[in-house]
């Protein structure tokens, strides 16, 4: 394997950066160093002194069980509890009740720059009205625990309700990114067979109007599980609207009595709060389950390790609810914790680039939650943009989605933290519900290395290993495994929403004998036990952070008239950390010109999804393959990075090589 890099920079494995003024840690170094050990040689007692810091309505019988399938686990077996509970009521009937859970700020901005819309929701006020999307689901829809249903929104606080709503009736919900396509909603709702989908008339994107309903409504055509559509006035536009199918949240609340509760769903700690579809290797998007109590309990954990999260601060994480940071680290987690959660509805740098960090000053955001890809779009506007705001309120910074390459670590800490900031980088993915490698400044901050993930969270046993599962020495890349059970991992019945076979296939059975999960990151470890994800080991992408399968972006080109094979690779990019580039094989009568090449890309942006847009189409006669038929997908990449092309014994035609080689120089990647 090569030498570990992220974006061509190597990793500082020696550079350890203390932060002599960091007081808000938890635990000396001494007694750190003790409580890592505990974790470790006992994870399921250490885990059970987490879990019990929250709120059960009954305690559990067991800490970890096994149910039929054999890495299906049950956290906490015989406890009730109900997430809505925990990030709801408790503080509702606290000294929190007044306390503002939610600042909204909506994306049009005013002739001075400030922002035209924004929304204060308190606990108490945000209690309210999740028992009001509560009774409607259960009065009008008939909704109750065991049933699913979808949520397609923006980022508004009726998205974070509507979630809060579904879980305190202990119906399972799938949240699907709204900057998907309707195939892409229908394939998901139609897996999950959900009875509702709640959305919205639409939202603001850079400064023009997104309409959802025409999108639903053409899933609705492949999605016959569906019996009702709740809209969400977020645009104040009329909408088509299916007689008796189709109603108007507000108008369907205004039909409630004044005090509309719905008690909270006492549900087991197993209970499934939520499916998230996500892009593997092959085949259709991966349905993941998260259960309840296991999950609440790695958020709590993680909330106070990773964030410090205390009652004064104001936490922002950007992320949208459609993916799995925006339901660990925006609805779910901050909201146990009691805290003040800044959303924002736009993007980052619109109308001006320096919009983020209006927004930190504007509110006074102490805890931020930022990614690689953000952070290095930011760097490109220069200093001036950072330097006009006062970000003195900031203590904290994490970054999420993919490696951060060293220069950008070094810009947060710097510039944007005033070099007084704790600055991390959260390895974890959908699959494990929260942060599972992390520098813990709630606990104790330690050396910070710019790039490194640093060590594995209390509880959590992780390693590098080889092809056979034998750990690698320090410096050595390998694969990230992680080797005993952990709170928040997939859940009962199933791991993979009907798909148990496919579940300890993906992630159990690269290596033989051992119990360990499989990743799918290439990963080191240094003299210190630091660990450094340096990017995927198979066909997934990271596109700016967002989850991507080659597979997925491939059927969304041969779906295409003029397509009739394609492959889809991930190159390098100085700001997104990777691109996807397309080599496509056209059916016959179809002459590649540029025309067609523009009208595939905009294919994939308009079937599936804007970011998944190749950044070039490569026309070529035929794709590298193996005798029997698998593409050779290394062989592109390696084209295209312009590096020796490796072992070529399985290659059937070598011709397919040169023949892209060419079509890659001719052209190039703009
Ligand atoms: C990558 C996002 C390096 C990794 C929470 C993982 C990271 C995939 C980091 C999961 C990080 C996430 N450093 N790589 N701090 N965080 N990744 O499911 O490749 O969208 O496997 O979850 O993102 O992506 P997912």
């Amino acid at each position: 394997m090569s030498e570990p890099e992220i974006l061509g920079e190597s990793l500082p494995f020696d550079e350890r950066i203390e932060l002599s003024g960091w007081k808000h840690a938890s635990v000396s170094a001494d007694d750190y160093k003790a409580y890592l050990a505990k974790s470790l040689a006992d994870p399921e007692a250490s885990w059970a002194a987490v879990a019990k810091e929250l709120h059960w309505f009954r305690h559990w019988d067991s800490v970890l069980s096994r149910d039929i399938y054999p890495h299906v686990y049950h956290w906490f077996e015989g406890g009730l509890l109900n997430l809505s509970y925990l990030a709801l009521d408790r503080h509702a009937s606290s000294w929190r009740r007044n306390k503002v859970a939610l600042i909204w700020e909506g994306e049009p901005t005013d002739e001075k720059g400030g922002p035209r819309e924004v929304r204060k929701i308190t606990y108490g006020e945000m209690l309210r009205d999740v028992n009001r999307i509560a009774s409607v689901l259960q009065r009008k829809f008939g909704l109750r625990k065991g049933d699913r249903m979808a949520v397609y929104m923006p980022l508004i606080p009726e998205a974070i309700m509507t979630l809060l709503a579904a879980a305190r009736l202990g119906v399972t919900f799938t949240v699907v990114f709204s900057g998907f396509s309707a195939e892409s909603l229908a394939s998901r709702v139609a897996d999950l067979e959900a009875k509702v989908i709640v959305t919205a008339d639409g939202t603001y994107r850079r400064g023009k109007t997104v309409l959802f309903k025409e999108i639903v409504d053409k899933a609705l055509e492949q999605t016959p599980s569906v019996k009702n559509v709740v809209l969400i006035r977020r645009l104040g536009v009329p909408c088509p609207m299916k007689e008796g199918r189709d109603y108007f949240l507000d108008e369907l609340v205004s039909e409630l009595p004044a005090r509309a509760t719905v008690e909270p769903e006492k549900v087991e700690s197993g209970h499934p709060l939520y499916v998230l579809y996500t892009s593997g290797t092959t085949g259709k998007p991966k349905g993941i389950i998260h259960d309840t109590g296991g999950y609440a309990t790695l958020l709590h954990a993680t909330m106070k390790w990773v964030f410090d999260i205390r009652d004064d601060d104001v936490y922002w994480c950007p992320a949208d609810i459609g993916w799995v940071t925006g339901h660990s680290y925006v609805a779910f987690g901050p909201l146990i914790e009691g805290a003040t959660v800044v959303i924002f509805e736009g993007a980052l740098d619109f109308p001006q680039p320096d919009r983020w960090w209006a927004i930190v000053e504007r509110y006074g955001v102490s805890i931020f939650y930022t990614t690689p890809t953000a952070t290095r779009a930011q760097m490109k506007f220069g200093e001036e943009p950072v330097r006009k705001h006062d970000l003195s309120s900031l203590r904290v910074i994490q970054s999420v989605g993919e490696p951060i390459n060293p220069s950008a670590w070094r810009w947060l800490f710097t510039l944007v933290g005033n070099s007084s900031c704790p600055v991390g980088s959260t390895w974890w993915m959908t699959e494990t519900g929260g942060v599972m490698v992390s520098s813990l400044p709630g606990l104790q901050l330690i050396p910070m290395k710019p790039g490194s993930n640093g060590l594995p969270i209390p509880g959590v046993k992780a390693d590098i290993v080889d092809e056979n599962g034998a750990s690698v020495a320090p410096g050595k890349k390998g694969f990230l495994v992680i080797e005993t059970p952990w709170p928040g991992m997939p859940g009962p019945p199933t791991g993979m929403y009907g798909d148990p076979e496919r579940f300890e296939k993906q992630y159990y059975s690269r290596f033989p004998g051992k119990d360990y999960f499989f990743c799918g990151d290439y990963a080191v470890k240094d003299m210190d036990g630091y660990i450094w994800v340096a990017g995927r080991a198979d066909e997934v992408l990271k596109v700016a952070g967002h989850r991507l399968g080659t597979y997925e972006i491939e059927s969304a080109i041969v779906s295409h008239r003029a397509a009739s094979e394609a492959a889809v690779v991930a190159i390098p990019d100085a700001i997104k950390g990777e691109v996807p580039i397309a080599f496509v094989v056209l059916r016959q009568g179809h002459e590649p010109d540029e025309n067609l090449r523009k009208e595939v890309r905009k294919w994939v942006r308009e079937s599936f999804s804007p970011i998944a847009e190749p950044a070039q189409v490569f026309f070529v006669n035929k794709l590298p393959k193996t005798r029997s038929g698998k593409i050779m997908r290394r062989l592109l990449r390696a084209v295209a990075e312009g590096k020796p092309l490796g072992d070529v014994a399985t290659l059937e035609d070598e011709t397919s090589v040169s023949e892209a080689k060419k079509a890659y120089e001719e052209l190039g990647v703009k």
